[in-house]
């Protein structure tokens, strides 16, 4: 899978995408992750990609066209299969919206600011639109990060035991079950029986009882 993050603070992805799984998954060639300047695509010698909104009213917006010519560099090399927008106003992001997302071979994820993008992106340029939650951030780029770091997980071979990603929460719309490690007592604190028992099959029962039941407590929507 290959990830082309467009942002105008390309700084701000140095840290969480060169950690752990994302790393290494990076270093075994099964994901590629570039980051684009939008400001590398800017035609004016301040290197400004950001305008006042037509209209007046508070903020800044992004321009069409250092983001056109950026995109249109990017598909002048291999041909993509989704434009996704991280904007407050997109379609809610969640699991299987990432399992989806995860059988694609080349993203470009765009990171707007300020007060976004000029629409005509969205309308000509953009394939999907995708927020992160309720609420408002900064910029898209930890929106990106998120994805980003939400994709990569579930490309094959990225994981070391291949089903793990199968095991998480939201996977069947049901929430994880709860883990335990050694020491199985602690404090008088006990690890339930059935984990120590060795018989698979119980075992696999009591996963799927306590998914089951963790989420009628805490996600009853999801059961809906
Ligand atoms: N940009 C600003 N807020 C965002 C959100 N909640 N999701 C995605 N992108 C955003």
């Amino acid at each position: 899978m290959r990830i082309d993050i467009i942002t105008c603070l390309p700084n701000l992805f140095e840290g969480p995408l060169t950690q752990s799984i994302v790393r290494r998954s990076m270093d075994k060639g099964l994901v590629q992750l570039e980051i684009h300047n939008l400001r590398d695509y800017a035609d004016n010698k301040h290197k400004h990609v950001d305008d006042y909104a037509f209209g007046g009213g508070a903020g800044m917006v992004l321009m069409l066209k250092p983001i056109d010519k950026c995109i249109a560099d990017l598909k002048s090399k291999r041909t993509y299969d989704e434009v996704i927008y991280l904007t407050p106003d997109g379609t809610t992001y969640n699991q299987s919206i990432a399992n989806q997302f995860s059988l694609k071979k080349n993203l470009i994820l765009l990171c707007g600011h300020y007060k976004g993008v000029d629409q005509r992106v969205r309308e000509h340029l953009v394939t999907k639109e995708i927020s992160i939650g309720d609420y408002v951030l900064s910029g898209g780029e930890l929106a990106a990060m998120v994805l980003a770091d939400s994709l990569i997980r579930l490309v094959p071979g990225v994981l070391n035991d291949e089903t793990s990603a199968l095991s998480d929460s939201f996977q069947n719309n049901l929430l994880a079950p709860p883990v335990y490690t050694r020491p199985s007592e602690y404090k008088g604190w006990k690890v339930p029986e059935v984990l120590t028992s060795g018989h698979g099959v119980k075992i696999e029962a009591w996963k799927n009882e306590q998914a089951l039941r963790r989420t009628e407590e805490r996600r009853p929507d999801l059961l809906e």
